[in-house]
Formats: structure tokens, sequence, C-alpha cells
């Protein structure tokens, strides 16, 4: 599954050719901590100036204090000579206080509140098991203007791993937005048409992140000639059809999709296992994996809004100032990469990419 060749036969773009964007930001990353933070923060840092980071750590960042303390961690482990900045969220349960919004709110520190249905995905136990129990919180975000960030997809059992997202809009993100109307949502790592077509369609503040993987692959990828756990994360890739609505959505200039990642790191073993965990790890070469998917579509002069500026808009962030190169030369993707004592896999390792990041412009 050659990166520059599997889905796309136009390249459209001659060798040698360089890209000089805004410094993007990532608006949905996973640094877990301690060994694991300090072999994958470096890759980010070179690229993104800022990255959303998800509270999903072993126990969950669900306090300003503990999102405090994390992101001391995060500024340490932070590679010298880059001005990378995290920020922070905290982690929705079905106890978290009103008050804690509001201290979170006035931190300056914390952008975003995430909201994972209870087992919906890795490290999630912990979530929301009925968004009645978080309406206390809810109605602060909405009053201060902090961003629930989404993880879109249903925990039933009885109903099909890749209906999920859909699900989700019509079970639970249209009620939950008919209660809070001025509540700002982020839909995370959307995966469908039909989470495409809602966050066009729908009114309000809401806006939705796009990873490179759903861009680039449809669900074939997990089993080309055999099954492929590097491929797996949550959601699922899905067919297609999803694949191009997503195109299409990244590519369509629409400020209300931007760049995230959910580059999620987990080391080999546990994702080449008989229960593989979710995630994909995209965080070496995101860039150039997104600059892959828009130069398919012929959209390079659209990444820069995607990847650089609508992000930080929706937040209410400043742009970032300074700006990277991208040149297209291709390259081997390592096979793996140090991950503390173990090892983690890249998406496509071994594989030729036909974009290189080249550093600050
Ligand atoms: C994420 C992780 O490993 O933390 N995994 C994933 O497949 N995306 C969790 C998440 O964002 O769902
Ligand atoms: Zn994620």
């Amino acid at each position: 599954m050659d990166l520059a060749h599997h889905h796309f036969h136009a390249a459209s773009v001659p060798e040698g050719t360089t890209l000089v964007l805004d410094r993007p930001d990532d608006w949905h990353l996973h640094l877990r901590d301690g060994e694991q933070l300090a072999a994958v923060l470096p890759h980010t840092a070179a690229q993104f100036g800022r990255a959303i980071v998800m509270p999903n750590l072993k126990p969950p960042v669900t306090s300003t204090a503990l999102a405090a303390a994390y992101r001391r961690r995060i500024l340490e482990a932070r590679p010298e000579g880059t001005g990378f900045e995290p920020l922070m969220t905290l982690y929705l349960t079905d106890n978290t206080p009103a008050a804690e919004i509001r201290e979170a709110k006035a931190s300056g520190f914390v952008h975003a509140v995430k909201l994972y249905p209870a087992g919906a995905t890795t490290n999630s136990d912990s979530g929301v098991t009925d968004l009645r129990h978080a309406y206390k919180a809810l109605e602060a975000m909405q009053e201060t203007g902090m961003v629930l960030a989404i993880h879109g997809e249903v925990t039933d059992r009885d109903i099909d791993v890749f209906d999920r997202e859909k699900a989700f809009i019509e079970q639970k993100l249209i009620p939950l937005r008919r209660d809070f109307p001025a509540l700002r949502v982020v839909f995370e790592h959307i995966t469908t048409q039909d989470a495409a077509d809602y966050v066009r369609e729908a009114e309000g503040d809401i806006a939705a992140t796009l990873t490179a993987h759903h861009l680039l692959y449809n669900r074939n990828a997990l089993f080309q000639g055999g099954i492929r756990p590097h491929y797996y994360c949550l959601p699922v890739l899905k067919r297609e059809p999803h694949r191009q609505a997503l195109i299409a959505a990244a590519t369509s200039g629409n400020p209300r999709f931007f760049l995230g990642t959910d580059s999620a790191p987990h080391a080999r073993g546990d994702k080449e296992s008989d229960c593989g965990c979710a995630g994909c790890y995209t965080a070496l070469h995101a860039l150039e994996l997104y600059a892959t998917a828009f130069e398919a579509a012929g959209a390079l002069d659209r990444l820069e809004g995607f990847a650089s500026h609508f992000g930080a808009d929706f937040y209410r962030l400043p742009r970032n100032t300074g700006r990277v190169r991208l040149r297209k030369e291709a390259w081997t993707l390592p096979s793996d990469l140090p991950y503390g004592e173990r090892r983690i896999v890249p998406l496509g390792a071994g594989e030729r990419l036909g974009w290189r990041f080249l550093g600050p412009a």
C-alpha cells in the first residue's frame, strides 16, 4: 500500500516542488505521558506550533489542577528550541462540577473539554454514561464559551461498529445541540459523509477535525492481504464514498473543517495482539500525509487554511506567525521507532511517501 500510489494515480505536482505554509496546529493529539511522551512529542513539536492534547491518560485528566501538572510535564519534555505550545483539555465525566469548568476557563490554558461516551475508545472507562449527568457542566461550558470536543460514536453493542457515528448524530448530537444551542462544539475525527454533511449544514458554532488516515484510506486498508492492525483506529475507517466525502469537506475551504491528526501511539505489541489497541501513529509524518491527500485531490492550495488557519480561528486563538516548508520528494518511512523501552510503528511503515517535511521556512 504505497502511500504515493495506493489511491492516487495522478500525482499533480512535479518532484522538487516546495510548499510553504503558515505554521500549522494539530487540533486533536494524544501525547501519553512519561517516556512515551518523551518519545513522541519531538515529532509533533517539529511540525506544529500548538496542539490540543487529549486527556485520556490513566487516570484521566479530569481537573484543571491535573491539566496544569500534565502541561508542565509536556513543557519539560519539549525539545530545546521549539516553541511548541500544548493546549490542554479536561476529560468530562458524569461528575464534572460546573465550578471545574469555570476554573478551567479561567486558567487560560484549558481550551476544550472532551466528551468520551463511556466505553467508546482507549481509556474511556471514566467517560460519560448518560449526557444528562453532565448537564450542569455543559451549561457552564455554554455560558463560558468553553469548547466541547466530542468523540461522536454511540457505544451500544447492538449498533454495528460502522454505523456508530451516524447513530450518534441522530441519537445524541442533535438532541444535545437542541438543549445547548450556543454550546461550541468540535465533532472530532469525523469519518462519514453523514458527519461531514451534518457539520456543513448545522446551525451554530460547530466544526470538525479530520485525520490524515481517514482522508487517505478506506476500510479495505484494514484487510489488505491479511489483517492490518496498524490501520485500526476509532472511529474505524469507513467505505470509500465516506472517504471521498471527507476529502471534499477538507478541501472545500469551509472553515468548519480543520486538521486534527488523532495521532494515537500504542506500542507495537499492543497493536499486534489478539485484542489490538485502536490508534494510528501519524505524528512523525503528519503534514506529509495531509499533503499527499490534498495533492491527490488537486487541492494543495487549500491545505494552508485547513492546516494553519481555520482551527485557530475556531478556537479564538491567534494564527501562528512562523512558516514551514515541505518538498515533493520521495522517502521511505522507517519500519518502527523507539517508544520508551518499546517500539512504535508509524502509519505506512516501510512504504514510500511523496512529501518530506523540511522544517521552518
Ligand atoms: C485513541 C487513543 O488511543 O487514545 N485511539 C484512537 O483510535 N483514536 C482514542 C481516541 O481518540 O478515540
Ligand atoms: Zn483521539
